[in-house]
Formats: C-alpha cells, structure tokens, sequence
C-alpha cells in the first residue's frame, strides 16, 4: 500500500484526493495546504464533479507548510497540485528527500525548471510523472488507439477545442491563473492540454502556426494554432472567453479515411464513431475517470510494472517546448519551426 501526501487542497489537490480514494493500492495519509482554510473548503472548478468535497478523515494528517511535512515524511508519494510557479522547487525538494512525485501539469513556465526537475528524478532515482491527464481520459484513449490502429486508415484532418470562461475558483478568485507571469496564460495553462494530446498521437509537427487575442483586461483570451505535418490538417482552438454560463467544454473531431470520430461535452453525446458507409455507433468505454486512471498508472510506474509508453516527465517537458513555441508564433507573427 503506497501512502500518498497531496500538498495544495484547491480545485486539483481535491480531484486527486477523489482519484486516490478510488484506487487500490494506495491512500492518502497526509495534506498540506497553506491556507488551512482550504482543507474544508468546497470547491467545483471547471469540471463539474470532478473535486471530491467530502470531509478528510481524522487519519489525514493536515499541514500548512510544506517542509515539515517533508521532514516529518511517513509516506511514499508527494502529489504536487500546487500553482504552477511553485511545481519546480516542490517537486525537487520532493524528490530530494526521497518521495516519489506526481506534479500536476503545466510542468513549469519554462524549460530551464523542467530540466532541473527531470534532472532531479534522475539522480534521486524516484519516479517522477507530470499529470497531462487528457491522455489518460477513456474518450480520447479510445481515439488514440483508433489512430494508432489504422482501423479506419489514414487520419486527414483533425480538430482539436478546449473552451472556458475565465477561471475563478481559486481561493484568489482566479488571480494566479488569470496571470500569464504565473500560470503561462491560456497557451501554457490550458492549450497545453490538447498540444500534449496531439502530439501523443499524431508525434511531432514539423512547426507550428499560432494565433491569439488578448482581452481588454490583459491576457490572452483565445488562441489557435495549425500543426505542420505532411499529410493531414491539424488545428487547435482554446479560449478562456466563454461565457460563465458555458463553464467548460472540451471537443475533438478526428476525419479518418473511412471513419469520422466525435467526442465531446460540446455534442451532449457520448464518443460517436460515424464509419464511412456504417451506422455510427458509440463505443462503450471505461467508467472510471482520466484522474483515476493517471493515478493508477503512476502507481504501475513506480512499481516497475506499467508499459510506459502512455506518458512520461520528459513528454510533459517537450509539451511545454511545443506550447512555448505556439505562442512565440502568435507574439511575432511567424510559424515556428520544431527541432
Ligand atoms: N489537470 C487538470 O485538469 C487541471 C485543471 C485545473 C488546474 N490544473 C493545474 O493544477 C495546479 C493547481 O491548480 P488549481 O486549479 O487546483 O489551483 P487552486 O488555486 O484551486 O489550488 C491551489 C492550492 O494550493 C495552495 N497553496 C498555494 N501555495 C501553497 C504553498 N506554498 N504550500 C501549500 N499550499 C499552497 C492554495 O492555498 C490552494 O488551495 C495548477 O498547476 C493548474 O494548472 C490542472
């Protein structure tokens, strides 16, 4: 039994917290939050459902600072679901202290503290995963296999939407996350979500081409981006200028030589695969959720046992390298090219 500790009890320590309470072979034993008025607070972020708002039981040990924690240890796992900037010095001092590290994705604003991370779980010899957990979610798993399958043939073209209002859940009211100097803006906050996805499936575009909008209030509020690669068209749509009343909605259409797939909230429908000459039908798929299913394959990894092939810490690093070059291209104008 892996003893986990989640340090930040905001809108994704409380998703995790579900996620671990719901998978065998692991429980949390220890949260930190800095503000212990979190420990109790109810929070419902974007994805209606996905906190777990239930109250920590007595043999949760709290804390409000994360080096005693450290020091006082009695757990195997630090899962890391704090604001971005804190993701590189957390998870090192994490790993230098022994633990086995689960950080929540944006890896870091930049490649420098992603390299300092990935060099810190190297010479720890802890396993370090960073949690772009669309791959995992059984919609786009399902489409991943389709693609890598060619049970449909070819892929020719390929969208990809990720559409929110502006965040405000945190305890902040949104502020870090609304701040590009903090969460890396929408690009590197949110887009990166589909950018990691596409580039799991499809590998790396030769480069890429990416517009956005800044809103009046000074970040930047939609984006769009085509991916260079020979044969197929790929795009990518995010924005965080929806309406409240929208909330979220996350989409992507994948036209196949003989088959179109759907997924989505936006259609209010489960996964449809519509084959060329077929009736469409809906797959069914795993009930248990992408944050589920990341945790479990964090634990499969650390216990030497997962086919890791579905992610990795250096994925997320070069995740970060596409989205940072997006919104290069957008700032000036050019498609940037991919090394
Ligand atoms: N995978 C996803 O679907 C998804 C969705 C939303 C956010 N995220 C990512 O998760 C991370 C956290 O985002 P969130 O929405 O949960 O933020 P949040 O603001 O809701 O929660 C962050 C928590 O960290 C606490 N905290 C801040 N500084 C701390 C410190 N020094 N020590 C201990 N606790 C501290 C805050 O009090 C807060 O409770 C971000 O990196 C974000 O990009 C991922």
């Amino acid at each position: 039994m892996k003893r986990v500790a989640i340090v930040g009890f905001g809108f994704m320590g409380k998703t995790h917290y579900g996620a671990w309470r719901k998978c065998r072979g692991a429980k949390v034993v220890a949260v930190c939050d800095s503000d212990l008025a979190q420990l109790t607070a109810k929070v419902t972020g974007n994805i209606k459902g996905a906190a777990d708002n239930s109250a920590l039981p007595e043999t949760v040990r709290v804390w409000d600072d994360f080096s005693a924690m450290l020091d006082a240890g009695g757990f195997d796992i630090v899962d890391i679901t704090l604001p971005t900037p804190l993701h590189p010095d957390m998870t090192i001092a994490a790993l230098n202290a022994g633990y086995h590290v689960l950080c929540e994705k944006p890896m870091a604003l930049d490649l420098k503290s992603c390299d300092r991370m990935l060099a810190a779980a190297k010479k720890s010899r802890r396993c370090l995963l960073v949690a772009q957990c669309v791959r995992f979610f059984p919609e786009y798993a399902y489409l991943a296999g389709l693609v890598k399958s060619g049970r449909y043939g070819k892929v020719v073209a390929a969208d990809f939407t990720r559409f929110m209002s502006a965040p405000k859940w945190s305890p902040k009211g949104g502020s870090w996350l609304l701040d590009e100097s903090k969460s890396g803006g929408l690009y590197v906050d949110a887009h990166i979500h589909d950018a990691d996805y596409i580039v799991s499936v499809f590998g790396k575009p030769k480069s890429v081409l990416s517009k956005s909008r800044r809103s009046v209030r000074g970040y930047v509020d939609h984006t769009t981006t085509i991916y260079d690669y020979p044969d197929m068209l790929v795009t990518s749509d995010s924005s965080f200028a929806a309406s409240d009343s929208l909330v979220w909605d996350a989409a992507a259409r994948v036209f196949f030589e003989k088959a179109s797939v759907y997924l989505g909230a936006a259609y209010k429908k489960p996964l449809t695969v519509y084959p060329q000459g077929g009736r469409p039908f809906s797959p069914k798929l795993s009930a248990k959720s992408g944050y589920e299913a990341e945790v479990a394959y964090f634990l499969k990894m650390i216990d030497g046992g997962a086919d890791i092939k579905v992610l990795t810490a250096q994925d997320a690093r070069d995740s970060i390298a596409l989205v940072l070059a997006e919104r290069r291209s957008a700032r000036t104008g050019r498609s940037v090219r991919l090394s």
